[in-house]
């Protein structure tokens, strides 16, 4: 039976079916109807009026928007102020004031606001607006708020994308901290790819683009063709050929890393420099760009680390295939199970010279590389470090290398001279990498949080 017989028939035979045949009623559902049952996870239905608006797109509910709505309400704490661009109806916006916004402005040309003030009629509060991102002289100032919302406008064969990016770009910047949702349903274009043409021109805006992770959408209003974009101001730093930081906090770093054309977005809690542990530190950038730009000549690697702190050197090895065991302090360690994917294993492993200090089957395993990102972060943490590194290296198997990234400081040279001095280590010899200073660079934080200069090392048993 394929597929077209089973949409005919209603009755489904593989989950792939029932799949579509669920995507093809909550998709086709209310097409054709007057009204549209925008309904909302917990029971609440929102009834949203369509017609056919000769000349325009704004009369019917898209799919995207239902989809968007599903989306905040899975994801957001906290709706706040919203912008609903292009609102049409308005069921975008509309499911954000059920939702507990604070304040909806729903906004779209003059000619087809009267559709979207009928709809706003049922909800108190919301406030209906035109806005023409095309005009240039239409002012963006009365619509500062937290979310921005764009369902189903990113459609280059009827409208230029360049005045909607100026729009959202424009009214991001009015508010700190507001985030744009674009809901958007891919088409094919064969001469481009509206996604990519739409990051760089928000990227030269100030603004980047993550593609929001299919898990996090509502499974039942997902499609494979449907995706939802976040949009923030802060430019997205290229790292190697798979990773790019997107923000570099605080309150946290969001990073997205792409492999076989999947691109995958992940935050990393970004602290004052007084919690050690549990922040991004930029030595973990530039191990995560060492490793991104040497990667193709590495075999996979049993690799253990040291300090793991939020797992951003953790997450990018286990990324590049190699098999991760991510350690740091017990408390440390509940903030690292949540950062790093599940390929990364976790354990707690306190530096020191006692045993208790180690997971006990340490010493049955065998690890290719040992790792410590930023771990000399004062002198107080030279005794205890190195204490560690001369019990694994005194293992019966004892690791095959050793990877050093820290900040310059005079603790590092303490370290250095020790470790070069030190009779369980000194076999080991230590040598410096060229390290460019793009390694540290962070194009999308401001001068004053440009990290210092790092410095990586490497030694090995010969
Ligand atoms: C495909 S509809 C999407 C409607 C609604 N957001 C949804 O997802 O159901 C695109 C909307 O963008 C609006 N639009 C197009 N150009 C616009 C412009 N220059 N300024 C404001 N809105 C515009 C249209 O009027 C229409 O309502």
């Amino acid at each position: 039976m394929n597929i077209v017989d089973v949409l005919r028939s209603g009755r489904p035979r593989t989950e792939r079916h029932a799949k579509a045949l669920r995507d093809v009623r909550w998709r086709q559902r209310f097409s054709g109807e007057q009204e549209y049952l925008l309904d909302l996870a917990g029971g609440t239905t929102l009834v949203v009026h369509q017609t056919n608006i000769e000349g325009s797109t704004g009369g019917a509910v898209w799919p995207a928007a239902h989809a968007l709505a599903r989306y905040i309400q899975r994801n957001a704490r906290r709706v706040g102020d919203v912008v609903d661009l292009g609102c049409g109806t308005g069921a975008a916006g509309l499911a954000c004031a059920a939702l507990g916004a604070t304040r909806v402005v729903l906004t779209d040309v003059e000619e087809v606001l009267w559709l979207a003030r009928k709809n706003a009629a049922q909800i108190p509060g919301v406030v209906v607006v035109p806005f023409d991102w095309s005009k240039a002289s239409t002012r963006v100032d009365a619509l500062a708020c937290d979310l921005v919302l764009a369902s189903e406008c990113v459609l280059p064969q009827l409208y230029p994308l360049e005045p909607l990016a100026d729009a959202l770009a424009a009214i991001l910047k009015l508010r700190e901290g507001c985030v744009g949702l674009v809901a958007y349903e891919k088409r094919t274009y064969p001469a481009f790819d509206p996604r990519e043409r739409f990051r760089s021109l928000l990227a030269d805006r100030g603004v980047s683009l993550t593609v929001t992770n299919r898990d996090a959408h509502d499974p039942d209003f997902a499609a494979d063709d449907l995706e939802i974009w976040e949009i923030r101001v802060g430019v997205e730093t290229q790292i190697g050929d798979g990773l790019r930081v997107l923000t570099w906090g605080p309150p946290a770093c969001r990073f997205e890393l792409r492999k076989a054309g999947e691109t995958r977005a992940f935050d990393v809690p970004h602290h004052p420099r007084d919690a050690i542990g549990a922040a991004s530190w930029p030595s973990a950038l530039a191990t995560a760009r060492y490793f991104l730009h040497h990667s193709s000549s590495r075999p996979p690697l049993r690799v253990l680390e040291l300090g793991s702190g939020c797992g951003l050197a953790a997450t990018v090895l286990s990324h590049l295939g190699h098999d991760v065991l991510a350690t740091d302090l017990p408390d440390v360690c509940v903030v690292l199970r949540r950062a790093t994917p599940v390929s990364v294993e976790v354990a707690p492993l306190a530096w020191g010279d006692s045993d208790s200090c180690y997971p006990s089957d340490l010493a049955s395993q065998r690890f290719d590389l040992v790792l410590c990102s930023d771990c000399v972060y004062d002198s107080t943490a030279v005794t205890p470090l190195l204490s560690t590194l001369a019990h694994l290296w005194q293992l019966p198997n004892p690791p095959s290398a050793l990877f050093i990234a820290n900040e310059q400081r005079t603790a590092l040279d303490t370290f250095l001279a020790t470790f070069r001095k030190h009779p369980l280590l000194r076999h080991l010899r230590l040598r410096a990498l060229p390290v460019p200073e793009s390694y540290w660079t962070i194009d999308c934080a401001p001068p004053d949080r440009q990290p210092p200069p790092i410095a990586l090392f490497e030694a090995n048993n010969n």
